[in-house]
């Protein structure tokens, strides 16, 4: 960790809230810098040509400018590149996954979430109106499980994960929509993705936990699957975002104790407090997890500020500052570092990267205050 101007006091280092915010967002812009500069490419307007992992790239990138209150991060026009992977995807210069539709419901809904950031920032309508028309394709493919959806085009599977998606996506367009039909009609969506996962036991409302999958046959949740950090992290989201829908309702409540039980989980963070997925070798898609936890953290914080959330984030941005950092700026999957050198699986080091960015971006909101 650099630590700029720090104070001595009492044999302790202490940093002022203006100076960590600086820090902070110097690391989170140098690692948008790298991202950019090494993967993306212009002719797909997407980061390494990898697809759902491109869309939390952009919304990290969202998160970022917002958080600089300016569109260019590490100069680089944030706007642009958001126009631009936008029209790589949309007729009449569409070179793949037209209007961000391909066979996933959980990919298209990631998709979903990134253009209402991009609306939220830049007021761009078409931006709103996409995230619409894909959350209208999730729930129009047909229903399973009556409220639930189904994982992919094939209808084989219905999982956790693009149900909570799809109740964070329908309560972020009722928050947004003009009209009082679909205002109804998004918060009824949400609500019932809502009953379908308690109903179903993919959430446990002991252990404040969502996971597994659920058997399409019986509708209810199959024996197994640990929890995982970026399911956790999109509850947080959809949570809040239901507790705007229903002002309140007692859904933030609900999203603190998501947050520290997965803060305290002896699966999801390492005893030294560092998140970790339970899952052994990575992949393009695990390794992508636990930035999705620390942005909805961040969201948390900014609605029930709360010092263990800064801790928490301030302790992993740090550790992966120091630990996890590779010479050229890309960052290791692993955020406690590889000392080991330890086989880590087979994932691109823009997905780590990307998901490590949100954890410097969460610290630097969180010090700016
Ligand atoms: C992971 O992503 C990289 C970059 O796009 C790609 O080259 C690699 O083949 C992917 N790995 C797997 C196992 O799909």
């Amino acid at each position: 960790m650099q630590i700029h101007r720090a104070l001595l006091a009492g044999g302790l280092f202490i940093l002022s809230a203006a100076e960590s915010y600086d820090t902070y967002k110097d690391h989170a812009t140098s690692t948008a810098d790298v991202l950019i500069k090494k993967y993306y490419d212009d002719s797909d307007g997407q980061f390494a040509h990898l697809w759902w992992n491109s869309a939390i790239t952009f919304s990290a990138l969202v998160d970022l400018s917002a958080l600089v209150d300016s569109k260019n991060v590490a100069n680089h026009d944030i706007y642009s590149l958001l126009e631009n992977v936008y029209a790589k995807h949309t007729p009449p210069d569409s070179v793949s996954n037209e209007n961000f539709i391909n066979p996933y419901y959980d990919d298209e809904g990631w998709w979903a979430l990134t253009w209402i950031a991009a609306y939220d920032l830049t007021q761009e309508k078409k931006y709103l109106d996409i995230a619409q028309s894909i959350v209208e394709d999730i729930y129009n493919t047909g229903q399973a499980c009556g409220g639930g959806v189904w994982w992919s085009r094939s209808h084989r599977v219905v999982a956790t994960i693009e149900n909570v998606i799809l109740m964070g996506a329908a309560a972020q367009l009722s928050n947004r929509m003009a009209n009082e039909d679909d205002v109804t009609k998004y918060k009824k969506m949400a609500d019932a993705s809502w009953s379908f996962l308690r109903d179903s036991g993919s959430w446990d409302p002991d252990a404040y936990t969502i996971s597994g999958d659920i058997d399409s046959n019986t509708c209810k949740r199959t024996s197994g699957g640990d929890p995982s950090t970026y399911c956790q992290g999109i509850l947080i989201g959809a949570l809040l975002e239901l507790a705007s829908a229903h002002k309140d309702g007692g859904y933030v409540d609900l999203a603190k104790k998501v947050a520290q039980a997965t803060m305290k989980h002896p699966l999801l963070t390492t005893k030294d407090g560092i998140l970790q997925e339970p899952l052994g070798g990575f992949s393009n898609d695990t390794a992508q997890f636990k930035g999705i936890f620390m942005r909805y953290l961040m969201q948390l914080h900014r609605r029930a500020p709360d010092s263990s959330y800064v801790d928490f984030t301030t302790k992993n941005a740090d550790s992966i500052w120091t630990n996890s950092r590779n010479q050229d700026g890309t960052i290791i999957v692993r955020w406690e570092g590889n000392p080991t050198n330890a086989d880590l699986g087979d994932y691109s080091l823009e997905v780590s990267t990307s998901s490590a960015n949100q954890c410097l971006i969460a610290a630097a909101a969180m010090a700016k205050g």
